[in-house]
C-alpha cells in the first residue's frame, strides 16, 4: 500500500439521535502507521464515531470507505472486526464473571474432541497478556476481580488477539494510574510502528502530543480543524475544542491552613482486605489530596471512610460524632459522601432524567427537612448543572442520552446538592473535558471555601497539586508521607510514592 492510501476514509458522515444531531458531516482519514486523535469536549461525537466505524450504530448519511472498498449502511461489529478494525471502547466490554482467559478467547475457544482444551486455553491467553506486560497474571482470574487498570489491559490483549490494522482507543488511559498509562502508550507507539492506523481518544492534551501524529477536533458535532499534531500548541487545541479560552485551569490558592477541629478525622482505619492503619484529619475548608501508584489502596482508603467496604478497624468521626462503620447509608446521614472511580457502580439510574439523577441524593434531606421546597430544590439542581456545562438538550431527558463524560458530571452534580459536608472523590476528572475540568476545580474550591472538608484522590497530580492544600501519599496500603501542596513536586510525589522515601533522604534508613 502506499503511505498515500487511507485504510479508512470517511466522508459527510451524519447521525441524530431522536432528532438531536451528534455528528454533522464529519470527514476523516486514519492511515497505516499513523496514530490520529479524536479531540473535542464530552458530547462533542467522538464516540458516535467510533461506534459508526465498528458497526455499533449505524450512520444516517456518509461514506465509509476501507482500503478503497466503500461498506454498506448495514453494518455490523463482526464486519468490521472481519475488516480488520479492533476497537477499546471507553465502557470496557468484558464478562465480569468470566476469567481473563475464557475473556481473551471468547468465541474461539480452543477445544480437542468437542471438549475445552483448558492447558491449550492457560497457553494462548498467556501469549495474549505478555504482549500487553501481563505476563504475570493468572488467566484463570476472574475480570471481576481485578484492578481497573488490569481489566483495561486485558481489553487491549483482547482486541489485539484479532491482529486488527487498524485499533480505535476511546479513552483508555482514564483508569490508568501515570506509569500504567505510559506503558500502555509506549505500546500504541509501538503498534503504530509495526503499521497499525491507530485512532486515539483522550481527554489528557499531553497524552495526544505524546503519540498523536495528526488530530481531528469536533465541537458539537462537526470538524473544525484537522491537522499534524505539530501544528498545534496545548492553547490552540483546546481553543479549537471548547471554542475559547479556557481561564485559568487551577483557579484555587491553596487556603490559608485553616485552624479548628477536623471535620473529618480518621483513625487507625485498615481497609479491607489488609493494608496499614491510616490516619487523617481533613478540617472544614480544606482539600485533602491523596497520591499512590495503581495499587497502593487509595480507593480503598474512600472507601472504607465511606462504608462501601467495611474497614477491617478503625474509627471515622464527623465532627466529633463517631460514624458507624461499613454501612454507607449512616455515612451519608453523618455527612460522608463518595463519588467512587467506577461510575457505574453508585449507579445512574438510566431510565429517569438528568435532574432526577442529581436530586436522588438529596431526596432524604428534603424529606427530613420538610422545608425544601421541590422548586427550590430542582433550582438548586440546575445551578449546579449548569456551572457543569453538561452538554444536554433539556435535563429532563433520560441520563443515558449522555456521552460518557457528561453522566460523570451528573454523578459529581448529585453530592454537590445533597446535604453532606464530607466529600470524598475518588478520581473526579476521569474522562471529563478540558473546559469542564477547569470548572470543577473551581466548585471543589467552592466547596471548600464554604466549608466542606474534601478528600480528592487522582493518578493526575497537575490536579493534586493545583487542588489540595495537603497531599497525602500511599504506598503499598501504608501512609507514607504528607506534604503541603505549596512544597510538593511531581518528582517528590512520584519518589515517594514509589519508593517510601522522601526526597533528599536516600534508601538505606
Ligand atoms: N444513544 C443515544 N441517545 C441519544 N443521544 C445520544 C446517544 N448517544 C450519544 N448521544 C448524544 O450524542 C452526542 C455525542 O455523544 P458522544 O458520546 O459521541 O460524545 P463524546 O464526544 O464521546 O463525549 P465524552 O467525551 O463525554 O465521551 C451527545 O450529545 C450525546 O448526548
Ligand atoms: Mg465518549
Amino acid at each position: 500500500m502506499t503511505p498515500a492510501e487511507p485504510v479508512i476514509a470517511v466522508s459527510g458522515l451524519c447521525k441524530a439521535f431522536s432528532g438531536k444531531v451528534a455528528l454533522d458531516e464529519v470527514s476523516m482519514e486514519l492511515r497505516a502507521g499513523e496514530v490520529h486523535c479524536l479531540a473535542g469536549e464530552n458530547g462533542a461525537g467522538k464516540s458516535t464515531v467510533i461506534r459508526i466505524l465498528t458497526g455499533a450504530i449505524r450512520r444516517d448519511s456518509g461514506e465509509y470507505v476501507v482500503d478503497g472498498r466503500p461498506l454498506p449502511v448495514s453494518l455490523t461489529p463482526a464486519a468490521t472486526r472481519a475488516a480488520g478494525i479492533g476497537a477499546v471502547y471507553q465502557e470496557l466490554s468484558l464478562l465480569p464473571h468470566l476469567s481473563a482467559a475464557e475473556n481473551l478467547l471468547m468465541g474461539r475457544l480452543p477445544s480437542r474432541g468437542g471438549v475445552l482444551d483448558r492447558g491449550r486455553l492457560r497457553e494462548q491467553a498467556r501469549a495474549r497478556l505478555d504482549r500487553v506486560g501481563l505476563g504475570g497474571l493468572d488467566p484463570s482470574t476472574v475480570v471481576s476481580e481485578l484492578p481497573a487498570a488490569t481489566r483495561q489491559l486485558v481489553e487491549v490483549a483482547k482486541v489485539l488477539g484479532d491482529e486488527p490494522r487498524v485499533i480505535i482507543f476511546d479513552e483508555p488511559t482514564t483508569a490508568l494510574s501515570g506509569s500504567e498509562a505510559e506503558s500502555l502508550l509506549r505500546r500504541i507507539s509501538a503498534l503504530r510502528d509495526a503499521g497499525v492506523a491507530v485512532l486515539y481518544v483522550s481527554h489528557r492534551l499531553e497524552e495526544m502530543f505524546e503519540i498523536g501524529d495528526r488530530v481531528t477536533v469536533l465541537r458539537d458535532g462537526a470538524v473544525t480543524r484537522s491537522a499534524e499534531m505539530v501544528e498545534f500548541t496545548e492553547d490552540t487545541l483546546i481553543a479549537a475544542m471548547v471554542g475559547r479560552d479556557v481561564e485559568e485551569l487551577y483557579p484555587r490558592g491553596t487556603s490559608a491552613g485553616n485552624e479548628g477541629a477536623a471535620l473529618l478525622r480518621v483513625r487507625g482505619l485498615r481497609p479491607r482486605g489488609g493494608g496499614h492503619a491510616v490516619d487523617l484529619d481533613v478540617r472544614a475548608g480544606e482539600v485533602l489530596g491523596v497520591a499512590g501508584l495503581l495499587g497502593a489502596g487509595r480507593s480503598e482508603l474512600l472507601r472504607g471512610i465511606f462504608g462501601a467496604d467495611p474497614p477491617e478497624s478503625g474509627t471515622v468521626e464527623v465532627d466529633g460524632k463517631r460514624v458507624p462503620p461499613g454501612r454507607p447509608a449512616d455515612s451519608v446521614r453523618a455527612g460522608i459522601g463518595l463519588l467512587s472511580e467506577d461510575r457505574k457502580e453508585l449507579g445512574l439510574l438510566p431510565e429517569l432524567s438528568i435532574r432526577e439523577n442529581v436530586s436522588v441524593a438529596s431526596l432524604r434531606g428534603i424529606g427530613r427537612r420538610g422545608l425544601l421546597s421541590a422548586r427550590r430544590e430542582s433550582g438548586a439542581v440546575d445551578e449546579v448543572l449548569d456551572g457543569m456545562r453538561l452538554r444536554a438538550g433539556s435535563y429532563d431527558a433520560p441520563v443515558s442520552t449522555l456521552s460518557g463524560g457528561n453522566q460523570q458530571k451528573v454523578l459529581i452534580a448529585r453530592w454537590l446538592v445533597s446535604d453532606v459536608r464530607v466529600l470524598l472523590f475518588d478520581e473526579p476528572t476521569k474522562g471529563v473535558d478540558v473546559g469542564a475540568k477547569a470548572e470543577l476545580y473551581t466548585l471543589i474550591g467552592d466547596l471548600a471555601a464554604r466549608g466542606f472538608a474534601i478528600v480528592v484522590v487522582s493518578s493526575y497530580l497537575p490536579e493534586l497539586l493545583g487542588l489540595a492544600d495537603r497531599i497525602l501519599v500511599l504506598r503499598a496500603g501504608a501512609a507514607v508521607g504528607e506534604v503541603p501542596a505549596a512544597e510538593a513536586t511531581e518528582e517528590g510525589l512520584l519518589r515517594l510514592a514509589s519508593t517510601g522515601v522522601p526526597e533528599g533522604e536516600n534508601g538505606a534508613a
